[in-house]
């Protein structure tokens, strides 16, 4: 699957694949296991990503949190509703001629489309052919349909969007979803651009279930213990 020489953003996939043990991989099946917790009372079968800005780690995050999800035996779907700048093909090195898009304009089934054999009980659905009108498609009543659709079949639906002050994509989306996870970027997300971000989620009458701190030194306090802990197993083998 991860044939080419890994670029640093494929590394990340890898990491929670192929090095369960590592501290990042253990650091997505924290945010696995929060989110649990934040279905208790209201179970969050359809779940968003987004941030201020582009580059905070939405992507990443949800590849990621997608992956660990499918390794502890949950059907999960990862749609790539990025419809500006989808990168979920990219992380799992399949083609993207054919996706949500196709799907949206009922030229295909989810089934005839989507990519399984990736990470067992994973299923991609990528962005499909880039419309000159995402917003429009995305507060159609066809996408709001698609996603209890979805929750009927899969376990998870994971949702990759685009960043929520940057264009309305999240806003709409925000409002046919269980719950939405706001990724801060550590030491560059601005307090009042977060602060922001989460006002226009909760106008949206959007569900914040959680924030993921993305991007924290692995050697500032408290992450060591991770690290040194996994560092010294590893090599005992
Ligand atoms: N925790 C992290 N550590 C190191 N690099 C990261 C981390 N999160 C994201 N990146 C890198 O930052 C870039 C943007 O990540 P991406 O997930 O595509 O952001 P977004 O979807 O918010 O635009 C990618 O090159 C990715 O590899
Ligand atoms: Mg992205």
């Amino acid at each position: 699957m991860f044939k080419k020489k890994k670029s640093k953003q494929e590394e990340y996939i890898v990491l929670s694949q192929a090095n369960p043990k590592s501290a990042i991989a253990e650091a997505y099946r924290s945010l696995r296991t929060n989110l649990g917790f934040a279905g208790v009372d209201h179970p969050c079968r359809s779940i968003m990503v987004t941030s201020c800005s582009p580059q905070d780690g939405k992507s990443i995050t949800m590849s990621n949190l997608a992956v660990v999800i499918a390794q502890a035996g949950h059907k999960v779907i990862l749609v790539d509703c990025d419809l500006r700048k989808p990168v979920q093909h990219k992380h799992f090195h399949i083609d993207n001629h054919c996706g949500v898009t196709n799907c949206l304009l009922g030229q295909v089934t989810v089934e005839e489309t989507a990519h399984t054999g990736l990470v067992e009980n994973l299923t991609l659905l990528t962005s499909g052919p880039i419309p000159p009108n995402p917003a429009e498609i995305l507060n159609s009543a066809k996408t709001r349909a698609f996603w209890p659709m979805l929750s009927e079949k899969y376990e998870y639906v994971l949702i990759d969007v685009p960043p929520v002050l940057a264009v309305t994509d999240a806003s709409i989306l925000a409002t046919q979803v269980d719950g939405a996870i706001l990724v801060v970027n550590s030491g560059v997300t601005r307090i009042d651009l977060a602060r922001e971000a989460r006002d226009q989620l909760l106008k949206a009458n959007a569900r914040i279930i959680g924030v993921v701190l993305n991007q924290v030194k692995m050697n500032s306090v408290g992450y060591q213990h991770y690290y040194y802990y996994y560092g010294d197993s590893e090599s005992a083998k």
